[in-house]
């Protein structure tokens, strides 16, 4: 397992792809609205990083992916193609979004609310969120790759909920995926520990129900096997010298973009 160390060169060019993938899902809040397709989103999100950003979607033709963004409701865990349904009140929504700017790419994904949420949808999105957050805070030089999954799993178990074992964050850059592969649960680690220059993403999916999942016949969609609500949100993270930047922050987060341990 190679882990690429990105040039300052890189880098720059992994700022402005992380910045662009932010920039959709900030785009595209106010319209996550009842009565919308998911199509008509994934097609808003599309025509803005084509049109405005002049960049592409990983995601549209990616081993067959039909669809510019992942756009997962509900008891969808992850890969949701967006289709004709409609949004109703109540619904929570995971819309991914990974864009491709001068070769590199940025991969971003955060979890919205369609009208106003069940208690136990707020609280599964939060710990959510606070998980990939608590995780985040870690990253630094030396740190275990696998210290990544061993503060992540307790958070989410205390709460009752539970973490998705078959996917995983991911080395990122000039490939969409590629070494490590980071897992959200306590396992072993290879003995990886974290370098300045290394990229790649942290994205908890978490069950409100048990852990385990199911495909479905598109071959992509996945959902709870219980049918039990799942959330996820991600973020593209370099390590630097002396902590991490969180390449695909959005104002709206209450975390620092670039966090620092010195
Ligand atoms: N964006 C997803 C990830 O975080 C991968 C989606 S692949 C697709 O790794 F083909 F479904 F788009
Ligand atoms: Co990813
Ligand atoms: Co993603």
């Amino acid at each position: 397992m190679n882990i690429i160390i990105q040039s300052a060169e890189a880098i720059e060019r992994m700022r402005i792809a992380g910045r662009l993938a932010a920039a959709v899902l900030e785009m595209i809040a106010p319209y996550v609205v009842p009565g919308v397709t998911t199509e008509a989103l994934d097609q808003r999100c599309h025509h803005y990083m084509v049109q405005q950003q002049q960049a592409q979607s990983a995601c549209l033709g990616y081993q067959g992916f039909p669809k510019a963004v992942c756009i997962s409701v509900n008891e969808v865990v992850c890969h949701g193609i967006p289709s004709e349904r409609r949004l109703k009140a109540g619904d929570i929504v995971n819309i991914d979004v990974t864009v491709i700017k001068d070769g590199f790419h940025g991969d971003t994904s955060k979890m919205f609310f369609v009208g106003p949420p069940s208690i136990l949808a707020q609280r599964l999105c939060r710990i959510t969120q606070q998980s990939l957050y608590r995780a985040i805070e870690l990253v630094r030089p030396q740190l275990p790759l696998g210290d990544i999954g061993r503060i992540i799993q307790p958070l989410v178990e205390v709460e009752g909920f539970t973490v998705v074992r078959e996917y995983c964050g991911h080395g990122i850059g000039q490939q969409f995926h590629e070494a490590p592969q980071v897992l959200h649960y306590d396992a072993e680690d290879g003995g990886v520990l974290l370098q300045p220059g290394m990229i790649f993403t942290i994205e908890p999916m978490v069950n409100a129900g048990k852990a385990a999942i199911k495909l479905m016949k598109d071959g992509w969609t996945v959902k709870t096997k219980d049918h039990s609500l799942s959330a996820q949100y991600e973020h593209t993270v370099l390590v630097t010298r002396d902590g991490c930047e969180i390449l695909t922050w959005r104002p709206e987060e209450p975390v620092p973009r670039v966090l620092t341990h010195a």
